[in-house]
């Protein structure tokens, strides 16, 4: 089972993902806990361009989606041993960033055609204000009318796509509660 979740920058995910793990391990599942961009060379130099104020440019962009389908392929391998073993894969992220974020076209389907799909995404739906309000601002993606932008585009996809879409304005406790009971659903337990 490959879970991911998915959201604009400040969206809450990773606090989110966190609790899914513990969640997860309490329940007796074995879990394998992942994130894009990786710790790998490639992702340790996505994260050093995100900080480029060009990067939200359309001239990046082909770049960056060349190194996020890069930084994914290594990834897809330690997804398909955890899946051998019967873990629970869950995911900070996947290419469906790459369609919202470097733009859906299928040139980037086809950079990506080695990306497992996952079995269920989790889209964390949030007011792009108070997104902002969260993030640090050191990535050039943390922009507010980038993150309008993004936002709507991620509700498009997810029409598309079949996403869970989750009230992510909602507090901390009460989104936990949503994604338990949704990937409960999913995993057939009892909450
Ligand atoms: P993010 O999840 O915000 O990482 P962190 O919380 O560690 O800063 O991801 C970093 C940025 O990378 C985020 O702005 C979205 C962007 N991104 C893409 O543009 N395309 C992609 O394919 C992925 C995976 C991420």
């Amino acid at each position: 089972m490959y879970i991911c979740l998915e959201g604009i920058d400040g969206s809450g995910k990773t606090t989110q993902i966190e609790l899914l793990e513990m969640w997860l391990k309490k329940c007796g599942h074995d879990v394998l806990r992942v994130f894009e961009p990786t710790n790998s060379v490639v992702g340790k130099l996505i994260r050093e361009m995100l900080q480029n104020p060009n990067a939200i440019s359309e001239n990046f962009q082909i770049t960056l989606a060349l190194l996020f389908a890069a930084d994914r392929t290594v990834l897809m391998r330690d997804i398909t041993e955890a899946e051998a073993e019967a873990k629970i894969v869950i995911s900070d992220r996947c290419f469906y960033s790459s369609m919202v974020y470097q733009n859906e076209s299928e040139w980037i389907a086809e950079i990506n055609k080695h990306a497992k799909q996952p079995d269920m995404v989790l889209l964390l739906d949030i007011d792009p204000e108070t997104a902002i309000s969260r993030c640090d601002g050191m990535d050039s993606f943390e922009e507010q009318n980038f993150l309008v932008s993004t936002a709507k585009k991620y509700l498009k996809l997810a029409d598309q796509q079949d996403f869970m879409v989750i009230n992510a304005n909602n507090g901390v406790n009460k989104v936990h509660d949503d994604i338990k009971r949704i990937v409960a659903h999913k995993l057939g337990m009892c909450i």
